[in-house]
């Protein structure tokens, strides 16, 4: 089969190349998908890049070893492991191989063994490519919205970050959850923060929102581009701060300094400050699916790219100015012989 391996960390134009290599077989509990869609995802570029390199500690990549990069994917169940695996052939599925390891993976691939626990099925209606660029970008925002604070009617919830996979997913489920939101982005995107549901859109290129007199039951902050000790000041009484980024500058830790002030700020009290996963498991993933069949909420789509394309994908995301979600065609990919 057709893959993008990877055999040391580096940009994503020198280090990942097109290959063709043997296609894997699910285990017990696992289900073979035929990929149709993946997409770009932060833990993607980092496995990648090996960008903070703290994170390299997780799980090294080693010369030779031909690894496969990709966690979201969107296909069609092309073959059951021996037992376990409750799918039937030819269901349209999507799922997540993301481990926390950062070395294991393998959707950016015309085949991808997954735990059948981490997929559900696509609902009629939605495309292979809506369903990819989901995955971890729709969990991650159900997760933080839903779980780590309950949204509900009557609170004001800021996400910073409003435009990219995560924030335009999480201004839509605010919204829908009866939240006032108010969507933090650059200009060029101000519009379609608005239509995704924001009542309010501070533009970061003239408005610092850390300054502001507004303050927020919930902050979800994508991009800490502010100290949180700064961005913590607008939270109301009560209020949460949701650090969520490894940040976009290169370096050691990157953005995880950020993270740990974070987490500093919440353990001496200073605020109320929780981490939020990115739990893309069968119920989670079926909570989305329900939510993209029903309309609620839609994949915002910059760019997809063919497989053999991956590696610009990854450099755009790498841009941290993507619009919304990233997204890999395996379908649209020439077929080697
Ligand atoms: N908790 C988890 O398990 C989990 C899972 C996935 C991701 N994450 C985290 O979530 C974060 C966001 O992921 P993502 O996929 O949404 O990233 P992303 O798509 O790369 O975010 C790009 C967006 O960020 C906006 N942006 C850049 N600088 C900004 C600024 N100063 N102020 C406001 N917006 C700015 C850009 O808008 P402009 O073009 O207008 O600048 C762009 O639309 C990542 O840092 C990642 O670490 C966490």
């Amino acid at each position: 089969m057709r893959a993008i391996v990877q055999d040391r960390y580096g940009p994503p134009g020198e280090v990942l190349a097109l290959k063709e290599i043997d296609r894997p077989a699910p285990g017990p509990g696992e289900v073979l998908v035929r990929v149709r869609a993946s997409s770009v995802n932060t833990p993607d570029w980092i496995a990648i890049t090996g960008v903070p390199y703290v994170l390299r500690f997780q799980g090294r990549v080693r010369s030779g070893s031909n690894v496969v990069r990709g966690t979201d994917v969107a296909g069609v169940v092309e073959e059951l492991g021996p037992e376990g695996a409750d799918r039937g052939i030819g269901d349209r599925v999507f799922g997540s191989l993301w481990t926390s390891t950062f070395v294991t993976a393998g959707a950016f691939a015309e085949f991808a063994v997954v735990p059948a626990e981490r997929l559900a099925p696509i609902p009629a209606g939605v495309g292979f490519e809506e369903a990819a660029a989901s995955v971890m970008s729709g969990v991650t925002a159900l997760c933080a919205m839903r779980d780590t604070v309950q949204v509900h009617e009557g609170m004001k919830v800021l996400v910073n970050g409003a435009s990219g996979g995560v924030g335009t997913f999480a201004v839509q489920l605010a919204a829908h959850f009866g939240a006032e939101v108010t969507g933090v982005c650059g200009t060029a995107n101000a519009a379609m923060v608005r239509d995704l549901g924001a009542h309010h859109v501070i533009d970061y290129t003239r408005t610092d929102f850390t300054k502001g007199s507004e303050r927020y039951d919930v902050v979800l902050d994508n991009v800490l581009n502010h100290p949180p000790r700064r961005t913590a000041r607008v939270l109301a009484p009560g209020g949460v701060l949701i650090p969520n980024s490894v940040g976009n500058s290169g370096g050691l830790l990157a953005g995880l300094g950020r993270m740990a002030s974070a987490r500093m700020l919440g353990s001496l009290g200073r605020a109320d400050v929780r981490f939020s996963p990115s739990e893309a498991n069968r119920e989670n993933l079926t909570a989305v699916s329900e939510l993209l069949a029903s309309g609620v909420i839609k994949a915002v789509i910059d760019r997809v790219y063919p497989l053999q394309e991956t590696a610009q994908a990854v450099a755009h995301m790498l841009g941290h100015h993507a619009r919304g979600n990233i997204v890999i065609s395996v379908a649209k990919g020439p077929r080697t012989p």
